[in-house]
């Protein structure tokens, strides 16, 4: 990861495409878009790719978890299972649907534990969103089990996960709907971007209505269309869709150099027994866009972060200080703090997010590190990292 890091004359061409007909906007005006379709085009070639039968794209990843609420039946007072361990987006796109989290402890896969997931099931939960962590997967099978034993909703959030597989299938296609970023920091990239990918066509129906005003998209008279439903507007644009979808033909490429870099660093780990790589259901379906890996204890850790810093090893990660990926920081989470009053606190019943206690999690999240993948590592580049982390773990 980032896909930027590769951009060449491959986007440049799809952009130049959008440009030269002047249509940027992904519906409508046929006759002077010359046939020039990226946003539909990356659907089709993404669903392909995924194994599903629906693909929407739109505007960034958190909006496409907000779609997928939405086109799942989520609202008002209905309670989300979501994990301590996320991008912030997650949690919001719930409170936002005017839903209720309910956090459930992470496992070694640093993503919801089915286990734990089960025992937070109540007669309220109509979904879990698991969220599939640093470029690998959840125990997605179980979760799967669990979701069906009690009939709730399962939507995985693969933001940070494109690419990755579980048992050869795609990760995003397990639950009823999976969401996807394509922000700029990500795998490949639309600049802005995001999908969601199901194989139920009424839920891909709604999808595309809610992420457009509600316009059935029937018919070639965007003023005459159909509105089946309330929607808002959430689309991508041609130019955005266009860069992605020649990210889209390198992403086998990009997995194929994060996984060569990250076998590298494994294999260089082993030597250093008190350091244990994350726990992943599925080596072979890593998308490898992060290596991680814990410490004995938090001490050990945040002193291997900060050796890792200060020699120069950039790209790591301290999650459990972080500020928007771990619910110990989210104050204006944990307060409800918006800008005008959030349906949950019409709900008695909600919890009190200040006294929440996640031990499981803020054990692994105290002893872990994450270090980002780099597309544009050199030999040399590889090298000096590998000599500096060997020399910071030997002091472990
Ligand atoms: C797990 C997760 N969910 C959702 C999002 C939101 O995606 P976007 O930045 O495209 O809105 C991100 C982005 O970092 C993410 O990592």
């Amino acid at each position: 990861m980032p896909g930027f890091e590769r951009f060449d004359d491959a986007e440049r061409k799809e952009v130049q495409e959008v440009l030269e007909t002047g249509v940027l906007f992904r519906y409508g005006f046929d006759s002077a878009r010359r046939g020039r379709w990226k946003a539909f085009e990356f659907e089709k070639a993404f669903a392909r790719r995924l194994g599903v039968r629906f693909c929407h794209l739109c505007s960034n990843g958190t909006a496409s978890l907000s779609i997928a609420l939405a086109s799942c039946g989520i609202g008002a007072g209905d309670e989300v299972i979501v994990p301590p361990f996320t991008f912030v987006a997650t949690v919001e796109a719930v409170l936002l649907a005017g839903a209720i989290p309910i956090f459930a402890e992470i496992d070694e896969t640093l993503c919801l534990d089915p286990d734990a997931v089960k025992k937070t099931i109540s007669g309220r939960t109509k979904a879990v969103i698991v969220v599939h962590m640093c470029g690998a997967m959840a125990r997605i099978d179980e979760m799967q089990s669990v979701c069906r034993e009690h009939d709730v909703v399962l939507i995985e959030d693969a933001c940070q996960s494109v690419g990755a597989t579980f048992q050869g299938q795609a990760i995003g296609t397990f639950g009823h709907m999976g969401c996807f970023s394509f922000d700029p920091v990500k795998t490949i990239t639309c600049g802005e971007g995001g999908a969601v990918a199901t194989d139920d066509e009424k839920r891909y129906r709604t999808a595309m209505a809610f992420a457009d005003h509600g316009h059935d998209h029937i018919g070639t008279d965007r003023g005459r269309e159909g509105h089946p439903i309330l929607g808002t507007n959430f689309r991508i644009s041609e130019l955005n869709a266009a860069v992605g979808l020649a990210q889209l033909k390198k992403l086998d490429t990009f997995l194929e150099i994060q996984r060569t870099h990250k076998h590298r660093l494994l294999e260089m780990m082993r030597a250093f027994p008190r350091i244990t790589p994350r726990h992943i259901p599925d080596d072979d379906g890593d998308s490898a866009t992060f290596l991680s890996f814990s410490l004995p204890d938090e001490a050990g850790a945040r002193k291997t972060a900060s050796a890792l810093a200060e020699k120069g090893v950039d790209g790591c990660f301290y999650w459990y200080d972080n500020n928007w990926h771990y619910l110990r920081q989210w104050d204006h989470i944990k307060g409800l703090k918006a800008p005008a009053k959030l349906p949950i606190r019409l709900i008695e019943s909600r919890p009190d997010y200040q006294k929440l206690h996640l031990p499981r999690s803020d054990s692994i999240m105290s002893r872990m590190i994450s270090m980002q993948i780099k597309l544009s590592w050199t030999e040399v580049d590889i090298k000096k990292r590998m000599d500096a982390m060997a020399d910071i773990f030997s002091k472990i």
